[in-house]
């Protein structure tokens, strides 16, 4: 795509995006302009809208060459009071919270109001303490899509101890790495989760894990009601553990920079890192962000598909919706069970204003015809949202076409679990948009293309894409590892937060990400390490080595393409290669299933021994006519057997 041809890409605003809007586009060249040369007056404005036990005085104090992070430093706060308290507080106790819709469609919706928010939260905070949790304390929290895991981080926030959720999808090796690495000693989940009529065995992958690593105790949530093991004196129903508590549970005063959650995280390199956020910069931020991206009005019903497990599901469906006492539903099912069209028939249910989903799901739903979205009534949605990876231009047609009918504006988000919140996106309200273009910078940050050699790269330009300036919900640190989250993220290009993503400016400032420059890739939104599925592979007796890198597939976005030589007299096989594809689920979880397993009797090295990873990823892409220079191949006659004996054909 040229520079030049942007003008044929607008998607002009729909007129009524502009009304009501709380943000129009000179509000909001007014407010980024501010947000850059008043940081400080800025940022306390919108702290401001928060409950402070202490507000703060000092704002924003922080460096990136050293590494030093922190925002509203001397000010005081509990996240939990400000996500739910203070709307009980200030008389909106009966405003719905959260909806629940469960996997069945014929099963029972949950209407949970602030009120009652406010009661299960205590009864789950009191619950934590009696099993003798502290503030300071990691918590792991394996739950399903139920509020119950709502309720169990603000639990964990309202008591300040530091939760730290893993996606439901893991496997009992992640579960213990993750507890082990933050030394949790509590866990909280459930008998079972439910996804698309499936069982997912939660407790006992819990139990699997706690054969690795140890933990004092386990609060078990009674949820599909089936079999599973208790231990003596470790494991508690959590109906009958907070049967007897109080029904008062004070918020912990916390200050700005105490930590309030672990969330880890794939890089290009090791093991997942545990990304650190602290309290006040992510309060204000998920609030800040929610409030304008989603433009939300009062009486909204917001619905985020993600799960609690990833960071959209911690900014936005937990804290920046209940910050802004918005009505937000949680959904524990899949899009495609029953059938495809269950998010338009949920969407329609409970008549959902706001939607916000990842592109695979739209490219799945879009490949089974508009019949699964036109037979439903869609008039109640007035803005739809995309995240967790680029987004075709097709896939965003078919989304703003026949799901919004043309009528609602679409956002394309783009941010990072270490980002804490959106950090480039286009305001419905204020811009016009462009198809496969995440948009303009939101308040505060401030975007910069590099080359590889770290030079800026100025106008319209593609190049690796870096944040200059600190923003309020910047994580911290990685858990435990200081030096790795500073070599991680700012030692690339000093002085400067380096995301990890290619990107593209055009004339108009608008960026289009283009997707990640690292070894990290993006399988239906989720980050993976493709170091992670390597070392996943090499634990097999049978294996020897492994290369595993991305290539483009029509769904997912990404697919995960593993190159894999055996051991000395082991002969590859399609039983192996099956063996391994659920060695890999085992090991890591479902999500990381290898698509294509290439079975070669060697790896495509340098003279020095590396493995030349470009090579790799053409012939996965199977666009191995241009392989470029193979001059420094220690062995250039492995790369024709590679290309013979390619999986992606
Ligand atoms: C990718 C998810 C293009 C990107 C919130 C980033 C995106 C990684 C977008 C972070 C988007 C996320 N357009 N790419 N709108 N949103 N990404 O940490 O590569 O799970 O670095 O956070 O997802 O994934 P994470």
């Amino acid at each position: 795509m040229s520079d030049t041809d942007t003008a044929a890409e607008w998607v002009r605003m729909p007129a009524n995006a502009g009304q009501g809007t709380i943000c129009t586009a000179a509000q909001y060249e007014e407010h980024y302009a501010r947000s850059l040369s008043d940081p400080d007056g800025f940022w306390a404005e919108q702290a401001g809208r928060l409950d402070w036990v202490q507000a703060p005085t000092a704002i924003a104090d922080w460096s990136f060459d050293p590494v030093a992070i922190k925002w509203f430093e001397d000010g005081v706060l509990n996240i939990c009071h400000n996500a739910v308290d203070r709307h009980v507080d200030a008389g909106r106790g009966d405003t719905v919270a959260l909806i629940f819709e469960p996997d069945d469609p014929a099963g029972e919706v949950r209407r949970i109001t602030y009120g009652q928010l406010k009661a299960e939260v205590v009864r789950m905070a009191n619950a934590l303490k009696k099993l003798g949790v502290a503030k300071g304390d990691r918590v792991t929290i394996y739950m399903p899509m139920v509020p119950e895991g709502a309720f169990a981080m603000l639990a964990c926030a309202r008591i300040g101890a530091i939760h730290s959720v893993i996606f439901g999808g893991f496997s009992p090796e992640a579960i213990a790495g993750r507890v082990e690495d933050c030394r949790s000693d509590w866990i909280v989940t459930a008998d079972e989760g439910l996804r698309g009529g499936k069982r997912i065995p939660l407790k006992a992958n819990v139990d699997a894990a706690l054969g690795k690593v140890p933990a004092k105790g386990v609060l078990v949530l009674k949820h599909t009601g089936g079999e599973v093991a208790m231990r003596d004196g470790r494991d508690h129903w959590y109906h009958e553990f907070s049967q007897d508590v109080s029904g008062d549970c004070p918020c912990e005063p916390m200050k700005a920079e105490d930590p309030l959650f672990i969330l880890y995280t794939s890089g290009s390199t090791g093991k997942p890192k545990g990304v650190l956020h602290t309290t006040g910069g992510y309060a204000v931020w998920t609030e800040t962000t929610f409030r304008y991206v989603f433009d939300y009005r009062p009486g909204e019903i917001y619905w985020c598909t993600a799960d609690i497990g990833w960071v959209t599901g911690h900014s936005y469906i937990v804290y920046g919706p209940l910050l802004n006492g918005a009505t937000a539903l949680m959904f524990e099912g899949v899009p495609n069970h029953p059938d495809h069209d269950r998010f338009w028939a949920v969407c329609e249910k409970h008549k959902v204003n706001i939607f916000y989903t990842a592109p695979t799901a739209i490219r799945a739903l879009m490949r089974e015809g508009d019949g699964h979205v036109t037979k439903h009534d869609l008039s109640s949605l007035r803005l739809l949202g995309s995240v967790g990876e680029p987004i075709n231009p097709e896939a965003w047609r078919w989304y703003s076409d026949t799901v919004g009918k043309g009528a609602v504006p679409v956002i394309d988000t783009w941010w990072q679990t270490e980002t804490g919140g959106v950090m480039i996106t286009t305001l419905p309200g204020a811009h016009d948009m462009k198809p496969g273009s995440a948009g303009k910078p939101f308040f505060g940050i401030c975007p910069q293309l590099v080359d590889n050699e770290g030079g800026v790269l100025e106008g319209a330009t593609s190049g690796n894409l870096c944040i200059t300036r600190s923003w309020p919900g910047q994580a911290r640190t990685v858990y435990g590892d200081h030096e790795r989250f500073v070599q991680t993220y700012f030692s690339t290009y000093k002085g400067k937060y380096f995301t990890g993503d290619g990107c593209r400016r055009d004339a108009d400032e608008y960026y289009w990400i283009t997707g990640r420059v690292d070894d990290v890739i993006n399988v239906s939104g989720h980050r993976m390490g493709t170091a992670e599925v390597e070392s996943a592979l090499v634990l097999h007796p049978k294996v020897s080595e492994a290369a595993v890198v991305g290539y483009p597939h029509d769904i997912k976005g990404q697919g995960i393409y593993c190159y894999v030589t055996l051991m000395e007299g082991e002969e590859p096989s399609d039983d192996l290669a099956a063996e391994l594809r659920q060695w890999v689920r085992k090991e890591i979880g479902p999500i990381a299933t290898p698509d294509h397993l290439h079975f070669t009797p060697a790896l495509p090295k340098t003279r020095s021994g590396k493995i030349m990873r470009r090579i790799l990823r053409k012939i996965a892409e199977n666009d191995f006519g241009a392989l470029g220079d193979t001059s420094t191949l220690a062995d250039p006659s492995v790369v024709e057997s590679l290309i013979e004996g390619r999986q992606n054909r």
